[in-house]
């Protein structure tokens, strides 16, 4: 029944040897000071490892002003290189594969985790709703400083040097975090971005910046070593493009162009990016949608089972399934889903910051076999 997730895919520079892709989840778990990945990351990647299977790492900020939440690690220090470099090595030594998710927040952020500055968006526009402090409260989302247009090259060269230090720290390539409501999608989205410069107004300025950093990011890694996420059809953080085809059909286009790796689009049935239990039903797959647009490999995300995943592939709407929260509940979740096993459930309580509990202490197949009575 899921035959269809366990066959190679040449994904540009790597091939995997199935398509059971862990996506990117933010943990807030990572070591103080610095936002320094530590032990029990390195210990929680290694269990998600499989051999020729892809892990793309939860999003990390490539600069201090891109930190949006406590205890999300970093790609902008020696200390955070090294502490990549465990992880890399760990995940490596099962014989799979990890892209960074590089993260910048823009307005999703707040002032205590940027030393009192404000932070940064396209336009002085707050999101709705409440950020997370540096003391892991919620407090209302600050209206954010407009960028200056001079700044911008900066914050593209930002980028570009974390994916030179993502190649340091020895990752097979790099994922941009184009989707849910984050800086790069503010930029994209009316809503967020109303600048009168060459970054706001039309589609072409609104997508400028992307596809400048994809550009950049390619330079350093290879464009054959560097994927997008985009979620058109988002509601997360604020974000939602009251008619997302014409915009997205343009991006993914240029995208295109650039020769990237793969394309990781969210499915609008899981719009709410997994912080509720949203699953709008008869609604498109955006992974059918764009797919003529796009030649390279699509990984789709949202809302997927073993089954559903199997299927989308067999109908080829997309060539890889990227999963969140059954990875984070089912360290083995290629193993399980090749062997048509059950699945933990997993516990959104322990999903945002803490230590061990409900990161690295769900049990493999293995485990719950043995601790099953009889
Ligand atoms: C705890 C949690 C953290 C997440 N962190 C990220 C992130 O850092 N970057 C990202 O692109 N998406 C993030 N997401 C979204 C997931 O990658 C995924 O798109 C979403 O959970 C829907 O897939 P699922 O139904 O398989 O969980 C997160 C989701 C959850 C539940």
């Amino acid at each position: 029944m899921t035959e269809a997730l366990f066959s190679p895919l040449k994904l540009g520079a790597i091939t995997l040897s199935h398509r059971v892709v862990m996506a990117p989840l933010t943990r807030m778990r990572a070591a103080q000071p610095g936002n320094v990945p530590g032990e029990l990351n390195v210990e929680y990647y290694r269990q998600r490892a499989s051999q020729g299977g892809l892990i793309i790492t939860e999003g990390t900020q490539i600069s201090p002003s891109g930190q949006g939440m406590p205890a999300t690690p970093g790609i902008h220090s020696e200390a955070q290189i090294a502490g990549w470099k465990a992880v890399t090595k760990a995940i490596h030594e099962k014989g799979g594969f990890v892209f960074l998710q590089l993260w910048h927040v823009g307005r999703i952020s707040h002032s205590s985790l940027l030393n009192g500055r404000l932070p940064v968006a396209p336009s002085a526009i707050p999101a709705p709703g409440n950020a997370f402090t540096a003391t892991f409260d919620r407090a209302p989302f600050e209206t954010p400083r407009a960028l200056e247009t001079h700044e911008i090259a900066s914050i593209v060269e930002d980028y570009a040097r974390a994916a030179l230090s993502a190649q340091r720290a020895g990752f097979d390539g790099v994922e941009i975090h184009g989707a849910n409501g984050y800086l790069l999608e503010q930029f994209l989205q009316r809503r967020s971005n109303q600048r009168t410069d060459a970054y706001g107004g039309s589609i072409e300025n609104r997508s400028r910046l992307v596809l400048e950093v994809a550009h950049a990011v390619s330079a350093v890694f290879g464009a054959d070593r560097v994927g997008i996420r985009l979620s058109p059809f988002g509601v997360a953080n604020g974000s939602g493009e009251d008619d997302p085809l014409p915009l997205y059909t343009y991006l993914i286009e240029r995208l295109a162009g650039l020769g990237l790796a793969y394309l990781h689009l969210i499915e609008p049935r899981a719009s709410g990016a997994g912080q509720a239990e949203v699953d709008h039903q008869n609604v498109p797959f955006s992974s059918e949608l764009f797919r003529p647009y796009w030649p390279n490999v699509l990984i789709a995300a949202g809302n997927y089972q073993p089954g559903t995943a199997a299927a989308a592939i067999d109908e080829a709407r997309a060539d890889a399934v990227a999963f969140g929260r059954l990875f984070i509940a089912n360290p083995d979740l290629p193993e399980r889903a090749r062997r048509g096993l059950g699945l933990n459930p997993y516990n959104r309580a322990t999903f945002y910051g803490g230590g061990a509990e409900g990161y690295v202490d769900y049990p493999t197949c293995e485990a719950s076999v043995q601790t099953e009575p009889g």
